[in-house]
């Protein structure tokens, strides 16, 4: 403070404007692609990351901080204790066992639900009005158990879900296309990976809705190749997992413009795991699933309300069945 001398008849300073605050749970590959991402962007005053590895924790915040330099101001801060997080705006969970060469997501869920039985109920503690955004996976089951293990009101409590899935759809119809990937609109929806749904019907390119133009200019459908798209999307993690190890960089970017749209209370629609019962048919429990939600400073506000033709509405019950049975095996 000595550094500066206070100009003549200075007013004392005003109250600082709000202060925001995320926190990311897990500083390994997907953590500190998110993290990296925020510090990007401008989102926040003050980024905390927790890991169980201290060493490592450290090692992140020390190479982040070196940085400041060519970033907005932030403040970094790492401990393995989960009092570095009170206050947060919005808490992101990415800690847990990732898949290896081959192995679905719904694979990992018993070694990250034990893991999520040590993470949720401090955040939740520390911070009882933030925002949980999960990312760790299977994701939709582990944000059912996060909302189960907070008791937060389910608005709070949101899965990255397809948000990843529909990016990656609309980079491949805009390579196929040949237009930018912004001006293309589409919607996966449902199971983040194996079982996502492609809402064919939804895809337009700079507001032209792409499969009834085609129709009418007598195009042919290119249905195959359409479906070829959609095999490539859910095949997507698993062709990066063989060929890196694992995903981080789109994840990284997804999860970011979500916690934008979240804190900066843009109301934008993201296809998002959200709780998803009482809706399209889906019943027999609680799950959550992604469809088209409105995103803004309380959470989800809404969900789209979207037509899905009857094949759609019957993918997306049948992925809630899957989810279902794997939560009737949870211990939570
Ligand atoms: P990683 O192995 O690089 O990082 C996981 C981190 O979790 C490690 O740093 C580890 O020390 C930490 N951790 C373990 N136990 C912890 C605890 N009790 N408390 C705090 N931290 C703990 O794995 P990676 O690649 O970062 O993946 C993380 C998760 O994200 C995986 O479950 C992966 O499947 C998932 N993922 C989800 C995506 C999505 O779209 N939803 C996309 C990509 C990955
Ligand atoms: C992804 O889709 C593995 O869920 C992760 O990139």
């Amino acid at each position: 403070r000595a550094f500066f001398k206070p100009i003549l008849n200075s007013a004392p300073p005003s109250p600082t404007k709000r202060h925001t605050k995320i926190s990311v749970i897990g500083a390994g590959n997907v953590g500190m692609a998110i993290a990296q991402t925020i510090l990007t962007q401008d989102l926040v005053d003050e980024l905390a990351l927790v890991d169980a590895k201290p060493e490592k924790l450290r090692g992140e915040m020390l190479d982040l901080q070196h940085a400041a330099a060519f970033l907005p101001r932030t403040k970094i801060h790492a401990s393995v204790d989960y009092s570095i997080t009170a206050g947060s705006d919005l808490c992101i969970v990415t800690a847990g066992a990732r898949q290896i060469p081959g192995e679905s997501r719904l694979n990992l869920i018993q070694r990250n639900l034990a893991l999520f039985k040590l993470i949720i109920p401090p955040l939740a503690r520390y911070s009882p009005d933030c925002i949980l955004l999960i990312v760790s996976n299977p994701v939709d089951v582990l944000t059912y158990v996060a909302w189960k293990l907070s008791g937060f009101p389910p608005n709070r409590v949101i899965g990255s879900g397809t948000n990843l899935d529909s990016s990656r759809f609309r980079f491949l119809l805009a390579d196929h296309l040949d237009v930018n990937a912004q001006d293309v609109q589409a919607y996966m929806v449902g199971e983040h990976g194996d079982s996502s749904v492609a809402l064919w019907s939804s895809i337009s390119v700079g507001g032209v809705p792409v499969l009834s133009f085609l129709e009418r200019q007598k195009i042919a459908y290119e249905k195959e190749t359409l479906e070829n798209i959609r095999k490539e999307v859910v095949e997507s993690a698993y062709e990066v997992i063989n060929l890196k190890g694992y995903t981080s960089w789109a994840i990284g970017y997804s999860a970011a413009n979500l916690a934008r749209s979240l804190l900066r209370d843009q109301r934008k629609i993201h296809p998002v795991s959200v709780l998803a019962t009482g809706l399209y048919g889906i019943d027999g429990g609680d799950v959550f699933l992604s469809l088209p939600a409105q995103l803004g400073r309380s959470g989800v506000m809404g969900v789209a309300n979207v037509e899905l033709t009857d094949w759609e509405a019957q993918q997306l019950r049948n992925a809630a069945t899957t989810i279902l049975e794997v939560q009737s095996q949870l211990e939570i």
